[in-house]
């Protein structure tokens, strides 16, 4: 069979029509799909479906090249383009992603496929919740085709991270192309879509991964607006200069504007952050400001120590040894330490815990804020030999080598200078989603 496209675009809301004009604009053949008469005839006459700068131009041209065509008739679309490219919607109603959309497409793409001899790469634009290609779509177009993925077909996520207003520009100068695969071919073919666009970054990942990345961009900007937004009312509220606060937080491009604090590990504490965060909040309060955000700060540290617990308390421990009693390492601050709280609750639940700390003499009490209760310290010599699980709260190079040694006894190690292992029904919650 001879390929009349090069591309099949599958939904031509902004998502897709934009994608489809650009890569036509790049010279590629793009056949675009969808139900919507009117957006299919808007295109056809080489006009716009929806008001977007510039897409009008990019219509007109791609028409005058013969470069882009959209179509109702998704059969023949899909059966003579080696790509297909879905991007149809994925509302939320009632707080759900409502995937039916995707399935559908999938069902027709699997008819479609079905006789087809050549292989296809069908990558997913849509924003999905991670699982949804590999548990979902897949095996719809394997069941309705009779085809195998990774043989006959190939899933690839490939996320879009257009802003409606400028979708365009930002197509054409984006800071990343992801693409999430299995095999590389697949990855490469899609690659090859973006040859002329000006790219910081062409990064290639697992197909769980790309699909995650929209959600968690789009909920740091509305973070990010919302932050701003209830900082903006509690300085109105309480006589401040907004423009004056604003020129502050931007002019710190080390900590505030940055990548710092943004990599996932363990819970804050010391004592700055939560008295501060705790300050604010009663600041809204007293001035009778609303800050939904600003409060859900400090629950939310709480439930990461919460799970810091759990995933002790996952090892039936008699004796825990705690590596690290200050909030941070280089720092003898105990002031709101996480690695005392959970000394706290495990306490609570009947477990024995010691500690060490370089910046604590052996041999030294601490009183544990919370309950009053004892906590011992110990050389880290005497911890190691002490307990049967080892928690470590600090990233020092001693403290991983006796981690190390330890776990050559065959017994635990936690660590909480990283992300805490979520207990299993969490993982599969997230993957089920939708
Ligand atoms: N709009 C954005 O700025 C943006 C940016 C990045 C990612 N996304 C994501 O991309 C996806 C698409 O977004 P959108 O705003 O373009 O969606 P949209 O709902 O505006 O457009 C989807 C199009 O798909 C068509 N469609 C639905 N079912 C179809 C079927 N069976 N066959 C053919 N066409 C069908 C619809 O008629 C519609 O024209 C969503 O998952 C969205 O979350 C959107």
């Amino acid at each position: 069979m001879t390929k009349k496209y090069d591309v099949c675009v599958i939904g031509l809301g902004p998502v897709g029509a934009v994608s489809g004009l650009c890569f036509a604009k790049q010279g590629l053949r793009v056949i675009g799909v969808d139900i919507d008469q009117r957006r299919v005839d808007a295109l056809n006459n080489g006009g716009a479906p929806f008001i977007e700068p510039g897409i009008e131009e990019c219509s007109k041209s791609a028409r005058e090249d013969g470069t882009f065509r959209a179509t109702l008739a998704m059969e023949e679309a899909v059966q003579n383009a080696p790509v297909i490219m879905i991007a149809v919607g994925t509302p939320t109603p009632q707080n759900v992603p409502d995937l039916t959309q995707l399935d559908k497409v999938c069902a027709q793409i699997g008819i479609a496929i079905s006789n087809k001899t050549t292989p296809t790469v069908i990558a997913v634009r849509s924003t999905v919740p991670p699982g949804t290609i590999r548990q979902r779509l897949t095996p719809i177009i394997e069941a309705v085709s009779g085809k195998r993925a990774g043989m006959d077909f190939h899933m690839v996520s490939n996320p879009e991270f257009l802003r409606e207003g400028s979708a365009i520009h930002d197509f054409f100068h984006t800071s990343r192309v992801i693409v999430g695969a299995d095999s590389d071919a697949a990855a490469e073919c899609i690659e090859s879509l973006y040859a002329g666009v000006e790219a910081d970054e062409m990064l290639r990942v697992s197909i769980e991964s790309a699909e995650f990345a929209k959600y968690v961009d789009n909920s740091w900007h509305a973070l990010k607006v919302s932050f701003s937004n209830e900082i903006g009312r509690i300085c109105q509220a309480a006589g401040g200069k907004i423009e004056e606060t604003t020129r502050i937080f931007l002019a710190d491009k080390r900590l505030n504007i940055s990548e710092c604090y943004l990599k996932p590990g363990f819970a804050f504490g010391g004592s700055c952050l939560p008295k501060d965060v705790r300050g604010l909040a009663y600041l809204a309060a007293t001035k009778g400001v609303d800050t939904p955000v600003i409060d859900a700060i400090l629950p939310s540290n709480e439930a990461h120590i919460a799970l810091g617990v759990e995933a002790i308390r996952e090892y039936y421990p008699t004796c825990v040894g705690l590596l690290g009693v200050a909030f941070k390492e280089h720092v003898d601050d105990l002031r709101e330490s996480p690695s005392l709280i959970i000394a706290n609750e495990l306490i609570k639940c009947g477990i024995g815990v010691k500690a060490c700390d370089p910046c604590y003499p052996p041999g030294q009490t601490l009183i544990l804020p919370r309950s009053g209760k004892a906590l011992e310290l110990m050389s880290p010599e005497a911890l190691e030999t002490s307990c049967d699980v080892l928690v470590l709260m600090h990233r020092l190079p001693s403290h991983h080598t006796l981690a190390a040694q330890f776990s050559k006894t065959g017994r635990p190690v936690v660590d909480l200078t990283t992300l805490p292992k979520m207990p299993a029904p969490f993982k599969q919650a997230a993957l089920q989603a939708g």
